[in-house]
């Protein structure tokens, strides 16, 4: 497997799944997403295609200018850096030339192992696992005797998003989504058509977050978790949510149990997040739709179509959830889906404090959201709706940014996720439409890239769109962004703003739909048909203004095998890169590097993290920081200066695993059952990467 340069070849095993995921997983974890039909039928055109003829060729060159100017000296560079650079951080004494910062370590290759394997020299352990107590009195988890009352004090399961809130020195408050359950490995001798009452408690209480007190051990290097009285909370399918903005108290939000439309039991599926400046967690609900039942039953048809865009059919639910809460059966309580679908933000640092459900931020299957603060002090929200031809949004706030932490600046900015403008953003190529064959070759003019607008939707109570109400856009907000000509994207997953460059950065992970016959083809942003390994979109906001309402954009990564002619590494040689498949979560790192995480390799590699410089000569050379262990994905890094986390989620799900089957025994060895964790990874006196 491996070649004379030391690479391993690609694909190391042929994975089942097309995406490199197990059944299992597509099952639990997204309700077969790919295998049903993707859910945005719009006939929403390609809007590059329609204006491209009216856009003068003088104005493309202005927009492309903006970028040119911030990754300076990119386009000379394509193919011409021969010279091996592993020799930065430390390094450029000896005479050596100075490497990229924060990529001193040596890249980890491609591999199948049952473990975290990263650069030689960094340590890793795991910070907390599924059943690790989180309250005081929680029990010691014992695998072979779950139940639902134990769960609600520990750790949840397929931790995700992890964020953490400084909290004195080496002190943190870390936040952990739990995005999914998975009951065949969770229960032995489960039975997936008749699970118990107590399993499907047990499967509440180890959905929603945790918060956990952790400390970092200045001896060892090691973070740890602290069993905090006050601080340490764990939030489930049945704690109380406000609903907050301006479609609180919709009809569309009301259901027998809640007449007002504003208090709604539970949160689903949370993906990933974002820390806001004023110290809470912004937590996205993802694949929500896969835990209501019998949406197939519905016949009206305004109210059957609004279902079908959120991928909601079919009869029984995967989990039989249904069987045990009525809210989960749609026909018996049709309201209760649209309570789900949002960014939700909680506060740590008021434990007490009762989470909130933004309905201003729209309804998707939100992957997450980051805040970027505006020269103008408003707040913006980036945010991805993770399926397959869905969109890119903006929501810019009405009320500005209060600095400090004060009780009343803290109160005041918690309030600015309930009133702003949503937009849904349009991207242009300027590459003739006929340069894109599907086959991912560069255009001529050697980018992908272009400009691209923000459509609003709606503003507080105004609503942008024809034929709809503000209420709607914001409960149906995919169908309102279907009738503005949105651009279909692959995936959209987590979009951040890099805190040194300002640029934003978005994770499209696939899309094997791309192409195939009814489908859209490919475009100059999502350049290849049956897209399976994603790519990596960078913009820059007009006049770096995070409120503007245009921008424009190019590629930095087209991911894959760097061997195969299909990929592209923002213009860097390409013998000197890791290969990278399915971006999933982005990151940065002091000196503004993008880190990023894998979910379901196509190319027959276990998931890893990655980083890579986006800016000056060194921009595109990706190196693989660790890969987790079989089976698993990597999600929610943490950059810190001396320390990463990642998020080891679904260890050991691979097709034929299960409880009385498992094919990972990760974290703890021997015979024990496999359980997700978040692992911490340092050097011993040294910063991250150098
Ligand atoms: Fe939960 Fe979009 O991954
Ligand atoms: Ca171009
Ligand atoms: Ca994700």
């Amino acid at each position: 497997m491996t070649t004379t340069d030391g690479r391993i070849s690609l694909p190391l095993l042929p994975p089942n799944h097309p995406l490199g995921r197990s059944s299992i997983t597509c099952e639990y974890r997204c309700g077969n997403a790919c295998s049903h039909e993707a859910p945005n039928t719009s006939d929403n055109a390609y809007f590059g295609d329609v204006v491209r003829s009216i856009v003068s060729r003088r104005g493309m060159l202005k927009a492309g200018a903006v970028l040119a100017v911030a990754g300076a000296g990119v386009a000379g560079l394509a193919g011409t850096a021969a010279a091996h650079p592993d020799h930065g951080g430390h390094g450029g004494g000896n005479g050596r030339p100075r490497g990229p910062k924060g990529l001193d370590f040596t890249a980890v290759a491609p591999n199948r192992e049952d473990r975290i394997v990263t650069p030689e020299g960094y340590h890793n352990s795991v910070v907390i696992r599924w059943g690790d107590p989180v309250l005081p009195g929680a029990p010691a988890f014992d695998f072979d005797n779950q139940t639902a009352a134990a769960q609600a004090k520990q750790f949840g399961f397929n931790n995700d998003f992890c964020g953490l809130v400084p909290f004195g020195h080496d002190r943190w408050l870390m936040v952990s989504n739990h995005e999914y359950t998975t009951e065949s490995a969770m229960f032995k001798g489960f039975s997936q058509a008749n699970p118990t009452e107590e399993q499907v408690k047990i499967g509440w209480a180890a959905h929603g977050l945790s918060v956990v007190v952790v400390e970092r051990e200045r001896r060892t290097g090691k973070l740890l978790p602290k069993l905090d009285r006050r601080y340490n909370r764990r939030i489930t399918v049945t704690s109380e949510f406000e609903v907050d903005g301006p479609a609180a108290g919709s009809a569309f939000l009301r259901t027998s149990a809640d007449p007002t439309g504003r208090k709604v039991f539970g949160t689903l599926n949370n993906c990933a997040g974002g820390v806001t400046p004023w110290g809470t967690i912004l937590s996205g609900e993802e694949n929500f739709n896969q835990y209501f039942a019998n949406a197939g039953s519905v016949t009206d048809p305004v109210v059957k179509t609004r279902l079908t865009r959120y991928g909601l059919a079919g009869a029984a639910s995967t989990r039989k959830w249904e069987n045990f809460d009525r809210r989960f059966d749609v026909a018996k309580e049709p309201n209760e889906v649209n309570r789900f679908g949002w960014i939700v933000e909680v506060d740590p640092l008021e434990p007490g404090s009762k989470p909130v459900k933004h309905t201003a931020l729209g309804r998707f299957k939100h992957e997450g959201a980051t805040i970027q603060i505006a020269r103008n002090g408003k707040v913006v929200a980036y945010l991805g709706d993770d399926e397959r031809f869905d969109y890119v949004y903006k929501y810019v706030s009405k009320e500005r940014y209060r600095p400090g932490d004060s009780p009343a600046a803290r109160a005041h900015n918690k309030k600015l996720l309930s009133d702003g403008t949503l937009y849904v953003a349009q991207f242009t190529g300027d590459s003739p439409a006929t340069e894109f064959d599907g086959t991912g070759k560069l255009p001529t003019d050697g980018e992908f890239d272009g400009s691209g607008k923000w459509i609003p939707l709606a503003s507080g109570d105004k609503s942008f769109v024809d034929g709809f109400t503000a209420e709607e856009v914001y409960v149906f907000t995919r169908l309102a962004a279907d009738k503005v000509g949105a651009t279909k994207m692959d995936r959209p997953e987590d979009v951040q703003p890099n805190p040194v460059n300002g640029r934003i950065y978005a994770a499209l992970t696939n899309n094997t739909d791309r192409g195939k016959p009814g489908k859209e083809g490919p475009t100059e942003i999502n350049p290849r048909n049956g897209n399976k390994h994603g790519h990596i979109l960078e913009w820059e906001e007009s006049r770096g203004d995070h409120t503007a309402l245009t921008f424009s954009w190019k590629l930095l990564l087209v991911c894959g095998d760097p061997a195969t002619a299909d990929t592209y590494f923002g213009g860097y040689d390409k013998t000197q890169v890791s290969p990278i498949s399915c971006p999933d979560n982005v990151a940065f790192d002091r000196h503004g590097n993008l880190w990023i995480s894998t979910d379901g390799n196509a190319l027959g590699s276990n998931d890893g993290l990655f980083v890579v410089p986006v800016s000056g000569r060194y921009r595109g050379y990706l190196k693989q920081f660790l890969t987790v262990p079989l089976g698993a994905e990597t999600c929610g890094p943490v950059i810190e200066d001396d320390f990463i986390l990642v998020s080891v989620q679904h260890p050991g799900e691979l097709d034929g695993a299960s409880a009385d089957n498992p094919l990972t025994h990760w974290p703890d060895g021997g015979t024990a059952q496999p359980r997700p964790a978040v692992a911490a990874i340092w050097k011993s006196g040294c910063r991250i990467g150098e």
